[in-house]
């Protein structure tokens, strides 16, 4: 039998692509398993999506702790109790600090809702409508320390149509989102990602 990978997420909110992610990984042939949903919010609705599918969750409030660090440390300590081999950052809407990327530096995934390198940060579907590009998207990469950075490994694009409004462009993005972090997971399960001077090359 193959052997499955073990997949930490780290969640803030409604958890629409750990919902993904679990299907995705209800399949017993697909190359990795879900072993810990850790959110930093209390009852965020991710953690209900994660209990329904029998995985274990953990909440870790950020506000329990004194900085940044000692936030990152109970993260880092919850996951490798849990023998977590790969992190995914999904909907996880806090930074991490650079020891945090660095430990997990070609193991830890995020996915974010614009065609990296364009609007980083936030409100990106309100950036891409008034800097009237045409494609707009999501991306799926490697985390490094800095912001919406990283090696790329999957984007998939969508257009913007005239009378777009964020949410109606938001939510034809995240279809796609929840395609993409599926398949980008998979490739890095099976070992097929490899970087070379920050570009990520896909066997
Ligand atoms: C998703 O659109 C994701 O790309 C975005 O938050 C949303 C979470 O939704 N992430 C970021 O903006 C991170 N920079 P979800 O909780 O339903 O998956």
């Amino acid at each position: 039998m193959r052997v499955r990978r073990k997949v930490g997420i780290l969640v803030s909110g409604r958890g629409s692509n750990l919902q993904a992610l679990l299907d995705a990984c209800a399949d017993p042939a697909f190359p990795a398993e879900i072993v810990l949903v850790i959110s930093n919010v209390a009852g965020a609705y991710a953690l209900e999506r994660a209990e329904k599918a029998g995985v274990a969750t953990l909440t870790i409030p950020h506000k329990s702790y004194p900085d940044r660090a000692a936030f990152d440390a109970a993260l880092d300590a919850a996951l490798r109790a849990a023998a977590v081999e790969i992190v995914c950052l999904a909907g996880f809407m806090r930074l991490l600090t650079p020891e945090f990327t660095r430990a997990w530096a070609g193991r830890m995934l995020n996915i974010h809702p614009s065609l990296l390198p364009s609007f980083k940060g936030l409100h990106t579907h309100q950036r891409a409508i008034e800097a009237g590009v045409k494609l707009h998207g999501c991306t799926v990469h490697l985390v490094t320390p800095d912001l919406d950075d990283g090696p790329i490994l999957v984007q998939k694009a969508v257009p913007v149509l005239l009378g777009d409004t964020p949410d109606t462009l938001a939510a034809r993005v995240l279809e796609q989102e929840h395609q993409a972090y599926p398949e980008a997971l998979r490739l890095l399960a099976e070992g097929r990602v490899t970087v070379t001077a920050n570009r990520a090359e896909i066997a």
